[in-house]
Order: C-alpha cells, then sequence, then structure tokens
C-alpha cells in the first residue's frame, strides 16, 4: 500500500494501571520509545500530540485496594500522582497526562457505550459467570485465576495469559479459583452485552491485512489470533463490578463497564480535555496518523478489540500503527509489581540523582524491541562508563575544554578544509537522515547506535588529527579542527535530544546556543565563529562497583521477601518490613582479634566532589590523625558530622578511592533499605584510640 501523506500525528501511549509506581519495565515497554518519537517529531516541526493518563478502573485497581486496606479511589488518587510525577522526572513528555475517572472520561466512555447500544452492535446475553459466595460478588477478569486452556499456564487470569498472550473468558479456565477467597467459585446467571467479535472478523480481517507493515511481533499475534481454531470469539464488555463506568443502560444496575472497552477510549477523553475546541481532528481527520505504543501484553485490545469498537461506532480513524515491544527482564526474571522485583522509578532516582539520561539511555540501547530482553546492573553500569562517559562525555569534555584553553571559548574560524575535514563534514551531515529513518521505522536501539556513532565520529577526529600536540606547531590548522568538533558537538545536541534530553539541554547551555531543531542537524556551520561558549561542566560521571553491588544487594532483599512469604509490597523496599540478613559463616577467634578497630572523632569532613556518595573524614583515632573516604554523603551532611564519635577498622589496608589514599573504615549498621547510621549505642564519650573488643 502506498503510504498517505498525513498532516499530524497522535501518539498514544498505553494507560498505566493506577495500581503501583512506575518501574523500568514501563518505561522501556512503551513510555521511553513513544517519548523519543514525539520529540523527534517536534524537533521536525511536525504537528505531534502525545496522549496518556492513568487506567483507574478495572480488577487490578480493585485488588489492590482490598491489599492496601483503603478505597479505590484513594488507591487511584496515590498512584496517579505518583506515576505522573516519575514520568514527569524522566522526561516523558506527555502533552496530557489524565486519568479515566475524570468527568469527560465517564461521558464519553458512557456515550461511546450507548451509540454501539442504539447501533444493536451488541448481543445482549444471560450467561453464567463465576460467583463468590463467601465474598457475595461475582468474579470477573483477575478476580479469578486457574490454569489456561490453550497453554497450561496454571496462573492464567480470567480474561488474559500472561503466558501465552491469549485473551480467555474466566468460563474457559481450568480449575478457577477465586482469588478473593481462594474458594471455588459457583455458577450463577448474570446478564452483559457482547461485542459479537466472531461476525466482525471478516472487517478486523481487512483492517489487518493493510497493516502487513506492521512490527512482526505485532502482526504476527494478531494472526494467530484470527487464524486460530474458532477464530474470535463474542466478548462482554460489562461486567457484574462496583467499580468503573456504569453501564448507561436500563436494566444494568450493579454493572460497569469492561475496563479494556472504557480504558482505549481514555485517549479520546484525554485528547478532548486536551483541545476541547479541535479535539476531532485528531480522531475523526482521515490526515491524522495515529499510533498507539504498547507492551506486547496489550496487543489484541488495541489491535483488534479497540478497532473493532471504533469500526462499529463509524466516527473515527483507526491505528495506522501499533508498535508493541516485547517485554523486559531484570536480571533474569520477569518483571513484577505484586513480588517486588522491579526497578522503581522513584527509587532509582533517589539512588541516581540527576541520571535520568543514563538510564534512558540504557533501556533503549536494550530496548525489547523484537525479543523479550535483560535489564542488569552490570550493563547499566558499562553502558555508563563505556559509553556514555567514554565516548560521548569526552568527546565533549576534550572539545570543550580545549576551546577554552586555546580560544577562551570563541569558536576558532575554519581555515582551509583538508580531504579529512571535508570527509568528516559530509558524514557529520549525513547523520540526521540516518536517524531519522531508523525512528521512523520503529527501531529506536539503531537510531541511538547511530547518534552515539557521531560522538564516535568526534573521537577519532580528535584522536587522529591531535590538535592537543599540534597546537605547538601549526596554529592555523588548529583552528579548524576545533572549529569541526564544536560543530559535532552542536549538531550531538540537536540529534540527542529524543533520547537524551536533559544531556542535550546541558550541551546547549554549554555551547552558549538556542535549542536548534533538527533540521539545523544537517549543516555543518551552526557555531559561528567568534560565537562564545560557556562554562563546560561535566555530562556523565563514572559509577563505581560499590554503587552496583548496593543495587544488586537491594534485589537479592526482594528475592529473599519473595522466597519467605510469596510475595512482597509493591512500593519495594519503602513500605517492606525490615528483613534481618542471616549470620554470616563461623570465624575464628584469631582471624577477629586480627582486627584493630578504635574509637575516633570526626574532625573535618567534605563532600568528594563529582560523586554523589562519597565523604572525605579526617578522624583522630587516638593514634594519628587520618584521612578515611566514606560512603555516607547520602544519609549525613558533613556539617553535621563534626565532632561525632565513630568505630573505626584502623589497620585496614589503604585503598586509594577517587584519587585520595583512604586509610581505616567506619563501622556502620545497615538497614533492610541499605541506609546507613553511625553505631553509636554508648551514651558515653570515650577516650580516641579506646580498643572495641
Ligand atoms: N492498563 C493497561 C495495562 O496496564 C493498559 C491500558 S491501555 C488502554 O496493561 F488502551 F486501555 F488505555
Ligand atoms: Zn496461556
Amino acid at each position: 500500500m502506498i503510504a498517505p501523506t498525513y498532516k499530524r500525528t497522535l501518539v498514544t501511549s498505553a494507560l498505566p494501571y493506577a495500581n503501583g509506581p512506575v518501574h523500568i519495565g514501563h518505561l522501556a515497554g512503551c513510555y521511553l520509545p513513544s517519548d523519543i518519537f514525539v520529540r523527534y517529531k517536534r524537533s521536525k516541526g511536525e504537528d505531534v500530540m502525545f496522549i496518556c493518563g492513568s487506567d483507574e478502573h478495572g480488577v487490578p485497581i480493585t485488588i489492590k485496594a482490598k491489599k492496601e486496606g483503603i478505597s479505590p479511589q484513594d488507591v487511584v488518587d496515590k498512584y496517579h500522582k505518583m506515576m505522573g510525577d516519575s514520568f514527569k522526572e524522566f522526561g516523558i513528555s506527555f502533552d496530557i497526562y489524565s486519568r479515566t475517572s475524570s468527568k469527560t472520561h465517564h461521558e464519553t466512555a458512557s456515550d461511546f457505550f450507548k451509540v454501539l447500544y442504539d447501533k444493536g452492535v451488541f448481543t445482549e446475553e444471560i450467561t453464567e459467570q463465576y460467583y463468590d459466595e463467601e465474598a457475595k460478588q461475582f468474579l470477573a477478569d483477575r478476580y479469578i485465576t486457574g490454569t489456561c486452556p490453550k497453554c497450561s499456564n496454571p496462573n492464567a487470569y480470567g480474561d488474559q495469559c500472561e503466558q501465552c498472550g491469549s485473551t480467555l473468558n474466566a468460563t474457559e479456565l481450568i480449575d478457577a479459583k477465586s482469588t478473593l477467597s481462594g474458594s471455588k467459585p459457583v455458577l450463577k446467571e448474570t446478564k452483559n452485552w457482547f461485542l459479537p467479535l466472531d461476525k466482525l472478523q471478516p472487517k478486523i480481517q481487512a483492517y489487518l491485512d493493510q497493516h502487513k507493515d506492521w512490527k512482526s511481533n505485532v502482526y504476527g499475534q494478531c494472526k494467530s489470533w484470527l487464524d486460530s481454531g474458532d477464530g474470535l470469539q463474542p466478548r462482554a464488555m460489562t461486567r457484574d463490578l462496583d467499580w468503573g463506568v456504569p453501564v448507561p443502560v436500563k436494566d444494568a444496575e450493579g454493572k460497569v463497564l469492561y475496563v479494556w472497552f472504557d480504558a482505549p477510549i481514555g485517549y479520546i477523553s484525554a485528547t478532548k480535555e486536551l483541545r476541547p475546541a479541535d479535539w476531532e481532528l485528531y480522531w475523526k481527520d482521515k490526515e491524522t496518523r495515529l499510533i498507539h505504543f504498547i507492551g506486547k501484553d496489550n496487543i489484541v485490545f488495541h489491535c483488534i478489540i479497540f478497532p473493532a469498537m471504533l469500526m462499529e461506532h463509524g466516527d473515527f480513524i483507526l491505528a495506522d500503527n501499533v508498535p508493541a515491544n516485547e517485554f523486559l527482564n531484570l536480571e533474569g526474571d520477569k518483571i513484577s509489581t505484586s513480588r517486588n522485583w522491579a526497578v522503581w522509578l522513584h527509587e532509582y532516582l533517589i539512588d541516581f540523582k540527576d541520571k535520568q539520561d543514563v538510564l534512558r539511555y540504557t533501556l533503549c540501547s536494550n530496548a525489547p524491541e523484537t525479543k523479550d530482553n535483560d535489564f542488569t546492573w552490570k550493563d547499566f553500569q558499562t553502558k555508563n562508563n563505556s559509553e556514555l562517559v567514554a565516548i560521548l562525555g569526552n568527546f565533549v569534555n576534550r572539545t570543550l575544554v580545549l576551546t577554552h584553553k586555546f580560544y577562551n571559548g570563541s569558536v576558532p574560524h575554519a581555515e582551509t578544509f583538508t580531504k579529512e575535514d571535508l570527509l568528516v563534514l559530509e558524514q557529520l551531515a549525513s547523520f540526521p537522515d540516518k536517524i531519522s529513518s531508523a525512528i521512523e521505522h520503529f527501531k529506536f536501539r539503531e537510531a541511538l547506535a547511530e547518534m552515539m556513532n557521531l560522538a564516535r565520529l568526534g573521537n577519532k577526529y580528535l584522536a587522529e588529527t591531535e590538535p592537543w600536540k599540534l597546537i605547538k606547531t601549526d596554529e592555523q590548522r588548529v583552528k579548524t579542527i576545533m572549529n569541526i568538533a564544536l560543530q559535532i558537538t552542536c549538531n550531538l545536541a540537536i540529534v540527542s535530544e529524543p533520547f537524551l534530553p536533559f544531556t542535550s539541554a546541558k550541551l546547549f547551555t554549554m555551547l552558549n546556543m538556542p535549542t536548534l531543531k533538527w533540521h539545523a542537524a544537517k549543516q555543518t556551520t551552526n557555531m559561528a565563529a567568534g560565537h562564545t561558549i560557556n562554562k563546560d561542566e561535566l555530562l556523565f560521571a563514572k559509577i563505581e562497583d560499590t554503587e552496583m553491588e548496593a543495587q544488586i544487594q537491594k534485589l537479592a532483599e526482594s528475592k529473599k521477601a519473595i522466597a519467605s512469604t510469596g510475595s512482597a509490597t509493591a512500593t519495594g523496599s519503602a513500605t517492606a518490613t525490615e528483613t534481618i540478613e542471616p549470620s554470616k559463616p563461623e570465624t575464628s577467634f584469631d582471624d577477629f582479634s586480627k582486627m584493630d578497630i578504635r574509637t575516633g572523632t570526626i574532625l573535618e569532613a567534605e563532600r568528594v566532589p563529582k560523586t554523589d556518595k562519597l565523604l572525605k573524614l579526617k578522624i583522630d583515632t587516638g593514634i594519628d590523625q587520618r584521612t578515611v573516604v566514606s560512603g555516607i554523603a547520602e544519609y549525613y551532611k558533613p556539617e553535621d558530622i563534626i565532632g561525632q564519635q565513630v568505630s573505626i577498622l584502623v589497620n585496614l589496608a589503604p585503598r586509594i578511592i577517587k584519587g585520595i589514599e583512604s586509610r581505616g573504615m567506619i563501622l556502620m549498621a545497615s538497614n533492610s533499605k541499605g541506609e546507613l547510621s553511625f553505631i553509636n549505642a554508648s551514651k558515653t564519650n570515650f577516650n580516641n584510640g579506646s580498643e572495641i573488643k
């Protein structure tokens, strides 16, 4: 099919359930790729709108409410705020982050249902649904678990099996169990309204046939749906539940819209809220291109059920693409909110302040675009140290430092270009198109790799031309080299923006340049001779092994909690009860007595520059005064601990930390969150140098 030309793009990101904080799996799955896509489109000056919000209905919310002992409304209020904040902090640039409990949404979803109802789209059926006699309620969706009839996964939900991706009807589950009481549910008759997907199959088939260009994981899953034994089955669009959008027809007391009916309509409601005057342009005009970014467990809802709803309604455009990602695992295990096996964004920011771009970089370069992928802390560290620091940071730093050193920060005039220079300039100008093409094809890993190749080109150019040596013999030539290096830096600021928005902003500031748009990156003369740049600051800092060990330790604690209780709280260590470390293996008295532990007093304390965690301390040990580097900066301010009495291991072999010789170690107690405090149980003051035995 010849691609139609579009005037505008409407990008949606799956509305996350407001039942827990945002983790790296969310980010990698759909929020980061959609944000990169939208930022890139904005930089190109295209008309693009970016929609998201919290999915606040459905059983995942009511289950969470039960677990936390609060009302469903309290659950969604709490997590809607938290999720919105996390997205903002990580630079996910939604034009609106709305919520499905809003009035506009209730009205929009309700009206949508009525239109289909009045058109006679639904079939009204009295069927037997599972009912929990103890809890006195019907059991829909996640209130019921059992064995998947398609793949035998014993933990399938009443509406979906996460293992094989099938959507299910609860009555299809083998050995169904109520998640409320654990009891075996009974069948009870009730009336619901069904979307006759079986009858709609030919239309859906025709729609999908027009989109063979979709990612193969997406197209393949849809195809296997349509081709499976009995094809599509009618699906209930209402539920016997008390949390959701009430079914707006008579005889429907105690019933709400199925969450997968109302939630995607949330995209429409949010657009209305954002653009009350012209929202219809984005949903009804054939010249709008609609793109849904989602994770793979949402494919059938976005490629089959929602399009079927839109088709039957009749007023709306359908998605032109649904670039779903596969899943991201964490250290080899499936990410899980309920088991607390995740890296939570709000916790990440405590440990890695201002390092949003490092996570964005790692998640994008390792995105589960075509298959499930694994996030490991080791890889995170390598990506930071060997790529962001060693390639991008290094190139920019050398360029800016030399510009200040040689020319007082003023961009030198390019004199004559050599053959090599011209080749570099030609390559430089070719990057935006290469990156564009990858982004337009939803190949974000490839696009990011190209962006880094531009930094590599810069590094290679500097390494080959060696301006730092040449300055002694050929000042004229160095001007040209530095001019080119600055052009590369400026274009890096432009093309890195979709991926690393915080870094890009810093770069523009250091270059003392306004934010340039995408097309400018095809030029090689953005930095005019004579323009003065600002002071340079470090773009990326090395991440130490100890920081990674702390993260791995934190995960190990989750593992232990999972093993002992079968689950953990969703907010992770923030609310987990203290877990006590098991005792280490026996040690001999001789080994113990080799350690010389003394009381000492902190005389001076200051932060180790360019680190978040380290303090440089001067300690009076009674024996001497010495320097110790200690990883306590997160817990203590330097000015607060002068005079603090501490226990110190004085005969530990000296170590060089960040270029400082550290002699000895302060003993600290660590709680289950890994937070450290001084051990000062005693009220008595000791003389410095007292031995601890
Ligand atoms: N809340 C769903 C999930 O987290 C996604 C809903 S996407 C929407 O899996 F289309 F329904 F909004
Ligand atoms: Zn299954």
